[in-house]
């Protein structure tokens, strides 16, 4: 009786531990549970040493220091514009646009296609003054498409509050509105102060809010968020009697470059010389080749 008691205790202790068995070559281990307790999604562009279904102290530990960034895939443009404007004749810069956009894919609102540009300022005010000293220009040049796209976005999420002249005289705060009880006056972008500001200040208060106006950086997207600058400067030169457009900017140069001025770099002609050269040299493996 009693060797039957200690034979079904063997028993159970040998069950529990196979039951918590490691993984091997061919088998994916086992454990009682998980429950959903860690999740085993793959890591991007961080050094994961996989071992029984949880991320241990070597993969976790100081991830940055071991993390492997893998290059972009050959052929591939990276995230970011830079390529449409270097793609050579406008029917290719099309081409390359509505590729970068994801083709005709249900979320391609925006180049890069996940959305996702970094921003390497924080949420402080000495972060809000360096992103001012710091980005200048638009990346994108003004084109009367993206002024069409600002002024829609500009209506819809700011003009509420700052107005549609950009006075910051909104709904929210004019006297016509009866019940205007907003606490406080949003800025006023037609004062030299927001004229002669850079871009980085508007970018850094799309991305964070200031006080009391929320964030915008979860609404409108990286391409979205220069469209409505783009906007607000040509509500500043209209303002001023100056131009902001396709053709002209005579309100700063140095916060955007009109598409009609944007030169295009002669990449086919390189292209072609390497060609050439490459051609050339085939020819002469085939004529030597030939005469063996
Ligand atoms: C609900 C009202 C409201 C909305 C909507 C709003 N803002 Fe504001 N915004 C404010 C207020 C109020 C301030 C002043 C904040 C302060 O200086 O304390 C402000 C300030 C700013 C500033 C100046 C920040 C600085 O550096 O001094 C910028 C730029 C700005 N807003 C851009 C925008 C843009 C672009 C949008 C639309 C995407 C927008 N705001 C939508 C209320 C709003």
């Amino acid at each position: 009786m009693k060797s039957i008691k200690h034979f079904f205790v063997i028993l159970l202790v040998a069950v529990l531990f196979e039951s918590c068995s490691p993984p091997n070559k061919n088998f994916a281990g086992s454990e009682y549970m998980p429950d959903m307790g860690h999740s085993v999604a793959y890591e991007a562009n961080v050094f994961t040493y996989y071992y029984y279904n949880t991320w241990d102290s070597m993969s976790t530990f100081r991830l940055k220091d071991l993390s492997m960034v893998r290059p972009p895939v050959a052929g591939t443009v990276p995230r970011g514009y830079a390529g449409i404007y270097f793609a050579g004749d406008a029917a290719a810069q099309q081409d390359m646009t509505r590729t970068l956009r994801g083709g005709d894919a249900v979320n391609s609102i925006a180049v890069p296609v996940n959305g996702h540009v970094p921003y390497y300022y924080d949420n402080t005010e000495e972060e809000r003054l360096r992103a001012t000293a710091e980005v200048i220009n638009n990346p994108f040049p003004i084109s009367a498409a993206d002024m069409a796209r600002g002024k829609e976005l500009y209506t819809t999420f700011c003009a509420i509050c700052h107005g549609d002249k950009g006075d910051g005289n909104g709904y929210l705060v004019s006297e016509e509105n009866p019940n205007a009880k907003y606490p406080v006056v949003p800025a006023n972008f037609l004062t030299d102060e927001f004229v002669s500001s850079s871009n980085g200040r508007y970018y850094h208060s799309i991305m964070y809010g200031k006080n009391v106006m929320g964030a915008y950086k979860d609404k409108i997207s990286y391409e979205e968020r220069w469209q409505v600058i783009h906007y607000i400067r040509s509500l500043q030169a209209k303002d001023r009697g100056l131009a902001y457009s396709e053709e002209e900017n005579t309100l700063n140069t140095a916060f955007g470059t009109p598409k009609s001025q944007i030169v295009m770099p002669a990449v086919p002609a390189e292209a072609e010389v390497s060609d050439a050269g490459m051609a050339a040299h085939d020819d002469e493996a085939h004529t030597s080749g030939s005469g063996h």
